[in-house]
């Protein structure tokens, strides 16, 4: 006997001053966040910034030291148990059994969450992640991008409220990269929440809201929108010639918070705009160069909160 589920509501996943420490070392600290229902969050940070060891609080596998909440309804502490009923975790290099077959490893899944007829659970799975006629192959033989969509077939088969990606796409291709946010996109369509979390600004992009995370701190968050006019940088896109020694010229005057290459162009970004306009003063009105006003990227302010963060945190 199940227990009747708490009732509906818009918010999937609630907590509120999430910390944890690892020998003695506080890994996330006081970490509040709201994810909406049918929405894509993506999580974002650098490696070490405790976004792994949020999911696994969130879905009940980490009990935390301080803080709350609830996830799918559900009491992070108390009912761990029905969060991982109702919820498809995809851990960090998730790989299935290498020397089972397509079907096999379907089939497997669908046996160990007691689904009724589990070969018809597997069928249907491999025609919705396009692996009709490979049933047969080695999980261990498909390519990167197969391997994660048929990882993502095995965390939606049992029928999930809630998926919990973990860096899935790390090392896969750009083409099956894309292919694998289009089937995030239809699962989200369908009501599945998604949290996913990232390295790639393209895949941030992507998501309905993002969360950014540095040393066990959620430092901003909202619509990528919403998070580039949080920032306050006042940002000038530079083109032109001698471009890297410009670089090298501007980096740590007082004014410029930070230098950034992007192709062929130049980012010079501050948080203070008087100071910012008096450091480039001087090399706006040399020859060779066009400077632009232009809107922060979202790596740049990544890579600002990231350095402000580390001199804060550290
Ligand atoms: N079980 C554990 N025991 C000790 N330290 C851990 C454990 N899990 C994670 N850590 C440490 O906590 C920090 C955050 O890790 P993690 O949550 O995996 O970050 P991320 O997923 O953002 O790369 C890292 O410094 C990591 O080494
Ligand atoms: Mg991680």
């Amino acid at each position: 006997m199940t227990a009747p589920a708490p009732p509906p509501s818009d918010i999937a996943i609630d907590v509120k001053g999430l910390s944890k420490s690892f020998g003695g070392r506080e890994v996330v600290r006081d970490l509040s966040m709201q994810v909406k229902r049918g929405e894509i969050y993506g999580f974002l940070g650098p490696n070490g910034s405790g976004k792994t060891t949020t999911i696994r609080m969130l879905c009940g596998l980490l009990t935390p030291d301080s803080g709350e909440g609830t996830c799918l309804g559900f009491d992070i502490r108390r009912d761990a148990d029905k969060i991982k009923r109702r919820v498809g975790y995809m851990t960090q290099r998730f790989s299935l059994y290498q020397d089972l077959s397509v079907r096999e490893n379907l089939e497997f899944v669908a046996r160990l969450y007691g689904i009724p007829d589990p070969r018809a659970a597997a069928r249907d799975t491999i025609a919705r992640i396009g692996l009709t006629g490979r049933e047969e192959q080695l999980a261990g033989e498909l390519s990167g991008g197969w391997k994660q969509r048929l990882a993502l077939g095995a965390c939606t088969l049992p029928n999930p409220q809630l998926l919990l990606l973990d860096e899935p796409t790390a090392g896969v291709d750009p083409k099956a990269r894309r292919d694998f946010w289009n089937e995030i996109h239809a699962l989200a369509s369908e009501g599945l929440t998604v949290l996913v979390s990232t390295h790639y600004m393209d895949e941030a992009e992507r998501c309905h809201e993002i969360a950014y995370i540095a040393y066990g701190h959620l430092l901003a968050h909202g619509t990528v929108e919403e998070v580039i006019a949080q920032s306050a940088l006042t940002t000038y896109t530079v083109t032109g010639e001698g471009l890297s020694r410009l670089a090298v010229d501007l980096a740590g005057q007082p004014g410029v918070d930070m230098v950034a290459a992007f192709g062929n162009t130049l980012h010079v970004s501050g948080r203070d705009e008087v100071a910012l306009d008096a450091a480039i003063a001087p090399y706006r009105s040399g020859r060779g160069t066009v400077w632009h006003r232009s809107e922060p990227s979202l790596e740049d302010v990544f890579i600002e909160l990231m350095s402000r963060s580390k001199d804060n945190f550290q």
